[in-house]
């Protein structure tokens, strides 16, 4: 009977719903996590056990399921970020670069004691999530021994759509001419194959005492979460595993501030928002760029709210207004506002398009450049180069996207397009998060493909068999061709002995 009562009670003590979920999501850039808020915060109200490790505690007392493994140091570690790109010559640097700020991202958080609990395998999981910048650690999928997600806040690298066997052809990456993209894509496979992936293993050696490599790991997630929309990012093709969960976020509860709401409130003829987003500090960019920016920004005759880092902004406009921090999503909607100048980040631009305001781009790194041409390759933005740029130019730049009316009249298409969806993002996600737990794992949903060495996916084997078929054809063809004709001339030259023999 005792025994009777403990069982039931542990039966309903354990609801099957509730599964333990552990997300690894260590990354110090806050559009990376803000990202996700939503969807950790929805997990643990739908009564799941959330683990996570962040950069960013939302802290929140109601959500009761949600742990929180605080890593907010790791942000000291960006801090240099701004000073180097000032001085990266090309684009190529971006890779190595982002590598090395993740190992040592990934070195200093390893060490903490609570990330060290984990590595030892203690308590339980039922599921693992880890960003997609840091593969190394869907080694936790292994150590509690259950089903992976991989999840990015922007786009992929080639290696990840390969290890799903999402097509990498060169020519799916638009937007380039083919040369370019293909030379682009073997530089981007060495990087990946000699510098970023060997990194990772050795990382993995190192910390975890295993043999298992990061391809290895890649090919054993189950399912890959991409925070893309095809309506915004462009259309790809994609095998089952991978899910697009790109959606419009709810704009957090922050309040603008009394004094803000007032002046943007009161910018009857409108304003022009300045933001180079979180990685990028207006105030160290190289003063020769703020000076351009500056004198541009005295001569455009709108309100300008500028994020600015800094305590002080050597000769000030009279028609800017300088903020440290400004709560985005807020004031891209706010009625008076009329462009957006941006860094071309992959969550201002999408913040942007869900709040129909046109831009103009000024990239620094990283997807920045090609997110900025494909906004303008849409029509809703105009891109500027930081390392030429002229006051003039800057200035006809926003004077052409706040005149041409076709700026903001595009946006507003592409947002109405890229809401109208069967079921939003966060939704998506949830769904395909609770399946892969119902079911631990995903592998049914695998590619086939994926596991294909090259030579048969370009069916290299299947054409030189059918080439080999044709050749040993054409060949015998050709042979019996030959000796047909070689015995009807020897029959002719018989019968012609024979006539000659005759009439001599
Ligand atoms: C926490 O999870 C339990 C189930 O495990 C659920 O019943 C409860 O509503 C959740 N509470 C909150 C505040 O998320
Ligand atoms: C929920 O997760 C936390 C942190 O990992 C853990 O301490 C706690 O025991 C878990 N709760 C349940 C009911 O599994
Ligand atoms: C590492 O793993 C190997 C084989 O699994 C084992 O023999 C060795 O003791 C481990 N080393 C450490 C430091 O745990
Ligand atoms: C307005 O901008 C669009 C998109 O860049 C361009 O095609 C069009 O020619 C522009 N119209 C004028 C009047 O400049």
């Amino acid at each position: 009977m005792c025994i009777a009562l403990v069982y039931v009670f542990i039966m309903f003590a354990s609801p099957s719903t509730g599964a333990n979920i552990l997300v690894i999501s260590p990354t110090p850039v806050y559009s990376h996590q803000t990202a996700f808020f939503e969807l950790w915060t929805e997990l643990s109200l739908r009564g799941h056990n959330v683990t996570l490790i962040t950069t960013n505690p939302m802290n929140d007392p109601k959500l009761r399921n949600l742990t929180e493994i605080d890593m907010k140091h790791t942000y000291d570690l960006m801090k240099g970020v701004t000073s180097i790109i000032n001085h990266m010559t090309s684009i190529w640097n971006t890779y190595e670069y982002i590598n090395t700020y993740m190992l040592a991202i990934f070195n200093e958080q390893i060490s903490q004691p609570r990330f060290q609990e984990l590595v030892e395998g203690r308590g339980n999981f039922n599921l693992v999530l880890v960003n997609s910048q840091h593969p190394q650690l869907l080694i936790f999928g292994k150590i509690y021994n259950c089903p992976t997600i991989l999840f990015s806040s922007f786009y992929l690298y080639g290696y990840n759509h390969e290890a799903q066997g999402n097509p990498s052809h060169t020519i799916a990456h638009i937007g380039y001419a083919r040369l370019i993209s293909t030379v682009f894509y073997l530089r981007d496979w060495y990087s990946v194959t000699y510098e970023l992936l060997p990194t990772r293993d050795r990382a993995l050696n190192k910390y975890f005492n295993t043999s298992v490599t990061v391809r290895e790991l890649l090919r054993d997630v189950d399912l890959v979460f991409l925070n893309t929309n095809p309506a915004i990012h462009g259309a790809r093709a994609f095998g089952p595993t991978t899910i697009e969960i790109g959606y419009e976020r709810k704009p957090t509860s922050i309040k603008l501030e009394k004094g803000l709401k007032q002046f943007l409130d009161n910018a009857n003829d409108g304003f022009i928002y300045f933001s180079l987003g979180s990685n990028i500090k207006s105030k160290d960019i190289t003063r020769s760029l703020l000076k351009t920016i500056i004198e541009a920004i005295k001569e455009i005759p709108y309100t300008f709210l500028y994020k600015y880092e800094g305590d002080y902004l050597d000769d000030k406009p009279d028609n800017v207004r300088l903020v440290k921090w400004a709560p985005q999503c807020q004031i891209l909607r706010h009625p008076n506002i009329k462009l957006f100048v941006t860094q071309g980040g992959f969550q201002s631009m999408e913040e942007a398009i869900y709040s129909a305001v046109p831009m103009v781009v000024i990239p620094f790194f990283a997807d920045q450049e090609h997110n900025g041409r494909l906004m303008e390759s849409k029509g809703i933005a105009k891109v500027v180069n930081r390392k030429s740029l002229t006051k003039e130019e800057l200035k006809g730049a926003i004077k052409e996207v706040l005149r041409n009316s076709s700026y903001r009249e595009t946006i507003e298409r592409l947002r109405q397009l890229a809401r109208d969806v069967p079921m939003t993002g966060l939704e998506k996600a949830i769904w395909w998060t609770e399946y892969v737990i119902r079911h631990k794992g995903a592998k049914h949903l695998r590619n086939p493909v994926a596991d294909l060495p090259l030579y048969q996916y370009y069916l290299l084997d299947v054409i030189g068999v059918l080439l080999s078929i044709v050749v040993v054809f054409v060949a015998i063809a050709y042979f019996i061709t030959k000796m047909f004709f070689m015995m009807v001339v020897m029959r002719l030259r018989i019968q012609m002995d024979t006539v000659d023999k005759k009439y001599l």
